[in-house]
């Protein structure tokens, strides 16, 4: 019996992970993970001690990152769900005609096996899968 997907966490766009640490440091009193690199993006993890947010800040203006806040402004860019069976997962979203930005898994921010669902799949939300850690 597969274990129930859980929100792995939030991706946050921000353009300043030092301006945004303010908030979570100084006023919830978290202390930020060390940080990791993934997708031409600077990924700082927040720990929630469930569901965790992840600050996004583009390392080059040509990043997703980057052209994420260039059209939209900064904000939620995408929610993480952690699924027993990656691979399964993904075979279920093929069968079903979503789309999706990643066809099969890769590497994504620490060390973590991810893929990316399309938005447009998924109601306007671009969502990463990954596996239980
Ligand atoms: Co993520």
């Amino acid at each position: 019996m597969p274990d129930q997907p859980r929100i792995a966490h939030v991706g946050v766009a921000v353009t300043s992970i030092t301006e945004a640490l303010a908030f979570y440091r100084d006023v919830l009193g978290l202390e930020p993970r060390a940080p990791d690199a993934a997708d031409g993006a600077t990924i700082v993890s927040l720990p929630f001690g469930g569901p965790e947010v992840e600050l996004l800040e583009p390392a080059s203006p040509d990043s997703p990152i980057a052209k994420f806040i260039a059209k939209r402004g900064p904000g939620i860019h995408h929610i993480c769900y952690e699924v027993d069976d990656l691979d399964a997962a993904l075979a279920r979203c093929r069968a079903a005609g979503y789309r999706l930005v990643d066809e099969v898994p890769r590497t994504g921010a620490h060390g973590r096996r991810i893929a990316f669902v399309h938005p447009k799949a998924t109601g306007g939300i671009l969502l990463e899968l990954t596996t239980r850690a």
